[in-house]
């Protein structure tokens, strides 16, 4: 379906031309004075440049030349040179009418070509738990991914765990302390290497950091776990077979937190999926001229002369021949260009890397890695602070690991739901989980990505205001009107939504017919934060209809039936938007 701003905007146009002036002057844009009038059209300010005449005379010509046209309620021009416009409200009817015949997409075309487009997000480091920091790019990656997938695209997700680092050799080293009887340790074993993991979940995540801590103090342990690192990286069997009992083991637990938040990946490639690539790439950046040894090291140059600041070169190799993250990342996008060919890689990372991904895309193409027409974007986030504006942390100081943080918000909903009225534990419990989820993605999501936010858990669980459970709070009323009218009555013979009877309802209508529009730009800027202000306003202009009207007590059955056309519309669109943030509404709250 056409967007609203291009149909009036197509009219306006005209308007100009008819008139002798260029078409470029007729762009109509949302009104930012909704006291005034609906739509504007600014055009004939600059016109009045080209033309050398006062701005009023154009868009007095063009007021009366769109004055008979039925779309519009009224075209004003006002001084110094502004057009004011409002629909016909039977107009705005029938553009519903038709975006609610559309139940799946609600009037938002598809792409017309569609992409391939992998998206890096998650990034969760095996074997240590998901903290905040995660979250972060798990939340916006999830949402930036539906958005793609409403629009058309194939999105395909790819969790690229951070499995390849020290971090495995000082498990490895941990554990060789603890039991050096295993097999793994013993470099004349031959046989099978047993199936079960010789430790659980709750064993690992404890064994890191106190391998983490010894190696801080202990320089011979640190080198132990180097070595390590180094034997694993180099083949050594029994230290391959640990690694993949690490991966198991910590791949179901990242399963199960990632669904709690339903967040789900395509691909569960990691950093070590891509050492085979290495090889073979660097061999390749060093006969094609690329790389080159500066002070001992492999390095790729990559500054522009268009620079204001120092971008140094990407390191390829360190002067031992170890690989390193940069190497990871570009031996990545070796094997997805390679198995998907995608049009377009998205990184979701915290915005510190920033500096970092531009010598890794500049050398993946410079080196001939992406074809030039591959987008490579990179969309960095902001940290997420507490309430003293310092990085989010449990009360002792220490980082706050992701369960803790989201049974917390479950437990503060829990009790907030409870106060609100008796509800079975069971019942309660699980409407909880539903709308802290909203509180917490909703909270992230709200912001610009690239910002700095504050995890506000007050704010952030309250029913009132610009939060997720004020906007699944509207829905829940919504579905209750729906439920006590379907429950006295069905839609009578032609029931369909009718022009507004009054300001209200025709604000929230207004609100409506954005949709389309909106979602195709949150697509195109890669911006979640663009479909929160706009469920927003449209919650908001929902409850302000509602409290003016009365539904249930309306006695024109056509009337009621318009408007009960009207709230599932709404619900609808509410839906899909909370859908493609990656949360859901519960049916009672
Ligand atoms: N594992 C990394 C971290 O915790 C994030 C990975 C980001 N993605 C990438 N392709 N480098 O910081």
């Amino acid at each position: 379906m056409e967007k609203i701003l291009d149909l009036i905007s197509r009219e306006v146009v005209k308007a100009f031309q008819e008139n002798g002036y260029d078409e470029k002057y007729g762009r109509v844009t949302f009104s930012n004075r909704p006291d005034l009038c609906e739509y504007q059209c600014n055009g004939a300010m600059a016109a009045a440049k080209e033309y050398k005449c006062a701005p009023f005379m154009i868009s007095d010509k063009i007021a009366e030349s769109l004055k008979e046209n039925t779309m519009f309620e009224s075209v004003e021009s006002v001084k110094p040179g502004f057009l004011n416009l409002k629909l016909n409200p039977e107009y705005l009817a029938e553009y519903l009418r038709k975006m609610a015949q559309d139940q799946e997409r609600l009037g938002c075309d598809r792409c017309d070509n569609p992409k391939t487009i992998m998206i890096d997000y998650g990034g969760p480091n095996v074997a240590k738990p998901l903290h905040v920091g995660h979250l972060r790019s798990a939340i916006i990656g999830e949402s930036v991914k539906r958005i793609g997938k409403f629009m058309g695209h194939t999105m395909i997700g790819d969790v690229h765990l951070g499995d390849w680092g020290l971090q495995m050799g000082l498990i490895i080293t941990e554990l060789k302390e603890r039991k050096p009887e295993l097999v793994y340790f013993d470099e004349s074993y031959t046989g099978e290497y047993p199936q079960e993991a010789p430790f659980t979940i709750g064993e690992l995540e404890e064994i890191y950091p106190a391998a983490s801590g010894k190696s801080k103090e202990d320089e011979r342990y640190k080198e132990a776990a180097m070595q390590a690192t180094f034997e694993l990286q180099h083949g050594r069997k029994g230290y391959q077979a640990l690694l993949n009992h690490i991966l198991e083991v910590s791949v179901s637990d990242l399963k199960r937190n990632y669904e709690n938040l339903k967040v789900s990946f395509e691909l569960w490639k990691g950093e070590s999926d891509a050492q085979p690539y290495i090889p073979d790439m660097v061999e390749k950046m060093k006969k094609d001229g690329y790389a080159h040894i500066s002070e001992g090291a492999l390095v790729v140059d990559v500054k522009e002369e268009t620079d204001t600041k120092e971008i140094p070169p990407c390191m390829i190799l360190k002067s031992d021949g170890a690989s390193l993250y940069n190497t990871t990342d570009l031996a990545t996008i070796v094997w997805r260009m390679k198995d998907y060919h995608p049009d377009e890689i998205i990184y979701v990372v915290d915005k510190r890397q920033e500096l970092y991904f531009t010598q890794v895309f500049r050398c993946a193409r410079k080196t001939g890695l992406v074809e030039p027409q591959t987008e490579l974007k990179f969309l960095g986030f902001g940290t997420m602070n507490g309430k003293d504006g310092k990085p989010f942390k449990t009360r002792e100081g220490g980082v706050m690991r992701l369960e803790y943080l989201v049974s917390n918000i479950n437990e503060e909903m829990y009790k907030k739901i409870a106060d609100n009225h008796t509800v079975e534990e069971e019942e309660g419990r699980k409407t909880a989980e539903v709308v802290a989820l909203s509180a917490i993605k909703y909270g992230d999501l709200s912001n610009q990505a690239s910002k700095d936010y504050i995890f506000d858990v007050d704010r952030f669980t309250s029913f009132e205001g610009n939060t997720g459970p004020y906007i699944l709070y509207t829905i829940v009323r919504i579905k209750s009107i729906l439920k006590k009218y379907q429950a006295k009555k069905s839609l009578p013979e032609g029931a369909k939504i009718l022009a507004a009877h009054s300001d209200s309802e025709k604000s929230l209508m207004l609100e409506l017919c954005k949709f389309n529009g909106m979602m195709e730009n949150a697509f195109q800027e890669t911006a979640p934060h663009k479909v929160c202000a706009y469920i927003y306003d449209l919650a908001n202009s929902f409850n302000h209809f509602y409290h003016e009207t009365k539904i249930m007590a309306e006695q024109d059955e056509m009337v009621q039936a318009g408007y009960i056309c009207l709230l599932e519309l709404t619900r609808q669109a509410l839906e899909l938007c909370i859908d493609v943030l990656g949360f859901e509404a519960p049916e009672r709250m």
